[in-house]
C-alpha cells in the first residue's frame, strides 16, 4: 500500500509518500520546510505558520510526489496529522488533505501526531517495534508511554508544567542562545564542568513508589528557575561568560538523568527490554548515550534503545504515513467531517494510570 503523509500541526510543512503494510514500511520520500520567520520572534506566532502552511503544501506535496517517482494514481490513502497542534496549521493540511483524496476517489485519515513520533522511529530501525517503553520529547510535549502493541499504550506519565524542548528552549535564551535552543545548549554543554555546579533533579527522589501520582511524571520549571538564579548570579560576579558551559551541562545533566530515570522504571515495571525515543529532543546524543548506559546497567547487555535519525525526530509527514498503513490496515477511516483539534487524546489507550496530561 502506498500512502501520501502531510503534517503542518506547528511550524514544519511536510509530506512524504511511504509504502509498505502495517508491520513493515519504507518512506520513498520526505520533504520537510521548516519555517525559519519563526527565528525572529523567538517562538512559533501561529497566524504566520498557518499562512506559510498555506503557500508551501502545495509544492512540498508535488516535490515529495516527485521525489517518490509516485503519480497520483498510485495512491491508495491521503494521511493528515488533525491533532495535537495549532489548529489554524492543522486545518490548511486537513482541507488539502480531505481535497486530494476527494478528488483522486481515495480514503483520508485524520492521524494523531504524537502517534505519529511512536512510530517514526521504525521507519528507521526494523527493531523498534513494540512491545517498548516511549518517550516522546518535542518543544510541545513530553511523555512516557508503555506500547504494548501498536494501538495499545498506556500514558504512564507527562510533564506538568514544561515539555522538555521547551525547557531546552527557555534555558537557551537565558544563556543568550539562539532558538531553537536545544542543539545550541548541547554544543554548549559539552565544554560544561559536569563539577562546577549541580541543579537539583526535578521531580526525582528515592521515596518514589509505583502507583505516585509523580512516579512517572516530570517536572522542568522548578530547573528553569535555577538555571535562572544561577544566570543572575554570574551575571553580577561578571562570570557569565566564563560559566555558560558549565550553567548548560549543569541543567542538560539534570534533565537528562531525569528523563533517564523515569524512563527505565517504566521499561521495568512493564518488563520492556527495548525503549524508543522521539521527538526533537531525541536528537540530543547526552539522552540517547546516557539512556543506553542506565538501561543496560538494569537489564544486561541485550536491552535496546532506539533513536530516530533528526529528520524523523523532529516533525516530519513520514511519520503519519507510516502510522496511516497501521490504521488504514486495519480498516480505519475518517470521512468529509474530518477535523483540526488543538488537543486530543493519544488513540488506543488501554490506561491512563499515574498520568496527568
Ligand atoms: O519535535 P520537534 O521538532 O517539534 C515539536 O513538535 O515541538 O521538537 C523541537 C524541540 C525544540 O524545543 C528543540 O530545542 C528541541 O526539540 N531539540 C533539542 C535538540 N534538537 C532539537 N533539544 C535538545 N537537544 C537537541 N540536540
Ligand atoms: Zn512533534
Amino acid at each position: 500500500m502506498r500512502v501520501l503523509g502531510i503534517e503542518t500541526s506547528c511550524d514544519e510543512t511536510s509530506a512524504a509518500v511511504v509504502e509498505g503494510d502495517a508491520t513493515r514500511a519504507t518512506a520513498r520520500s520526505l520533504v520537510i520546510l521548516s519555517q525559519d520567520v519563526h527565528h525572529v520572534f523567538g517562538g512559533v506566532v501561529p497566524e504566520i505558520a498557518a499562512r506559510q502552511h498555506l503557500t508551501a503544501l502545495a509544492p512540498v506535496v508535488r516535490r515529495a510526489m516527485e521525489d517518490a517517482a509516485c503519480a497520483p494514481a498510485e495512491l491508495e490513502g491521503v494521511a493528515v496529522t488533525h491533532a495535537p497542534g495549532l489548529v489554524g496549521a492543522l486545518l490548511v493540511g486537513v482541507s488539502f488533505a480531505k481535497g486530494l483524496a476527494a478528488s483522486l476517489g481515495v480514503p483520508v485519515i485524520g492521524i494523531h501526531h504524537m502517534e505519529g513520533h511512536l512510530f517514526a522511529t521504525s521507519l528507521e530501525h526494523e527493531r523498534a517495534v513494540p512491545p517498548f517503553a516511549a518517550l516522546l520529547v518535542s518543544g510541545g510535549h513530553t511523555l512516557l508511554v508503555d506500547v504494548a502493541a501498536w494501538g495499545e499504550c498506556r500514558l504512564l506519565g507527562a510533564t506538568r508544567d514544561d515539555a522538555a524542548g521547551e525547557a531546552f528552549d527557555k534555558v537557551a535564551k537565558l544563556l543568550g542562545l539562539p532558538y531553537p535552543g536545544g542543539p545550541h545548549v548541547e554544543r554548549l554543554a559539552r565544554d560544561g564542568d559536569p563539577a562546577h555546579v549541580r541543579f537539583a533533579r526535578p521531580m526525582l527522589h528515592g521515596g518514589q513508589q509505583p502507583g505516585d501520582r509523580d512516579y512517572y511524571d516530570v517536572s522542568f520549571s522548578g530547573l528553569k528557575t535555577a538555571v535562572l538564579h544561577a544566570v543572575r548570579d554570574a551575571e553580577r560576579r561578571g562570570a557569565l561568560d566564563a560559566e555558560r558551559a558549565h550553567l548548560a551541562r549543569a541543567f542538560q545533566d539534570a534533565l537528562v538523568e531525569t528523563l533517564v530515570e523515569k524512563a527505565v522504571r517504566a521499561a521495568l515495571a512493564f518488563g520492556r527490554r527495548r525503549v524508543v525515543l522521539g521527538g526533537g529532543v531525541a536528537c540530543n546524543r547526552a539522552l540517547v548515550v546516557a539512556m543506553t548506559q542506565r538501561l543496560r546497567e538494569q537489564l544486561g547487555d541485550g536491552a535496546e534503545v532506539f533513536a530516530p535519525g533528526v529528520r524523523l525526530a523532529t516533525d516530519n509527514a513520514a511519520m503519519i504515513a507510516r502510522t496511516a498503513l497501521f490504521r488504514l490496515g486495519r480498516g480505519e477511516r475518517s470521512d468529509a467531517t474530518l477535523n483540526a483539534y488543538a488537543t486530543r487524546p493519544l488513540p488506543g489507550l488501554v490506561s491512563t494510570a499515574g498520568a496527568t496530561a
